[in-house]
């Protein structure tokens, strides 16, 4: 990625600089809409394959998202609403025909899935080379290698917001003290890998950490997933610290609010991201990110 398009910056309530997600995810769907153009003058057009199973309204509103952008960019979707009582197998088959259809470049199943199917099955079912969402063995592998090729989306969108936000400001991850609090295969496990692969000193906490506060405190970068509304809170950020929000919840008030307490932190961190307008339009950009690069591997385009 490029990061031509700088993003003019906020501030949260508390004082802390707001990292403003969604217009960097704009400026990203930007840059990915002009490379597309060009993948079109030379008749390649990206496709991206996405599976709905079941009647989740919170991933229907994702999947929406994700076809919504793919519209902006000029990728083409295929979509696939499935029952809830589809079966493993008849998933497995629906990916084997994507596997095999050469104008599909990314293959992308919302989870979770409808209990009753077999999640790891399917992930790995997955070609590597249009796993787009970076969940299976071989690009996990690759990225514990140090050597990644297709990233999960949300840790990578991350990624973009930390080296984004730091670049003007003179300041990047290198040699920074960070907590990663989570330790799913989505995000926290391949966030700690990012984060090492760019030199930082990588602490994974989880529900089992006995001193999260403390482990907190003595951070300099926070990237919150675990998905506890408000469980970090803003006492616990150290002076100056960046601080991202991967958690999304919705309060009983109906707002959406994210894993750290937003207010209390912002007076006392040097950056955060908010809720919403943090990491979730960039999963959504990298997602977009994610398949245009796995056509420009796959049908070797490199504009
Ligand atoms: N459900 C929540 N986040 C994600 C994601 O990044 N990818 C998929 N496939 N499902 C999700």
């Amino acid at each position: 990625m490029t990061d031509s398009a700088a993003v003019a910056s906020s501030r949260a309530p508390g004082g802390a600089e707001l990292i403003d997600g969604k217009a960097m995810a704009a400026a990203i769907r930007g840059e990915l809409r002009e490379t597309v153009e060009r993948l079109a003058e030379n008749g390649t057009r990206p496709g991206l394959a996405v599976a709905l199973v079941g009647e989740d309204p919170a991933s229907a509103v994702y999947v929406g998202g994700k076809i919504k952008a793919c519209k902006e960019i000029g990728i083409r979707s295929i979509e696939a609403r499935l029952p809830a009582e589809t079966t493993t197998a008849q998933l497995l088959a629906l990916i084997d025909e994507w596997n095999a259809d050469d104008a599909v470049d990314g293959i992308l199943v919302q989870l979770p899935l409808p209990k009753g199917i077999d999640t790891q099955a399917v992930v790995e079912r997955i070609a590597p080379d249009k796993d787009v969402d970076g969940f299976g063995a071989d690009n996990l592998g690759r990225l514990a290698q140090g050597k990644p090729r297709l990233v999960a989306c949300t840790p990578w969108g991350v990624m973009e917001m930390l080296k984004r936000w730091g670049k003007p400001h003179g300041w990047s991850v290198a040699g920074k003290r960070a907590v990663v609090i989570g330790r799913s295969i989505t995000v926290g496990r391949p966030m700690a890998l990012l984060l090492l692969g760019a030199d930082a000193t990588v602490t994974i906490c989880h529900s089992r950490t006995p001193d999260l506060a403390g482990a907190v405190r003595q951070a300099e970068i926070v990237v919150a997933a675990a998905g506890q509304r408000h469980l970090v809170k803003g006492d616990w950020i150290a002076e100056g610290a960046v601080v991202i929000d991967v958690g999304i919840h919705r309060g009983d008030d109906g707002k959406l609010t994210g894993d750290v307490e937003f207010g209390p932190a912002s007076a006392r961190a040097r950056a955060i991201s908010p809720v919403p307008g943090g990491v979730g339009p960039m999963t959504i950009a990298m997602l977009m990110a994610n398949t245009v690069s796995a056509c420009q591997g796959r049908r070797g385009t490199g504009v």
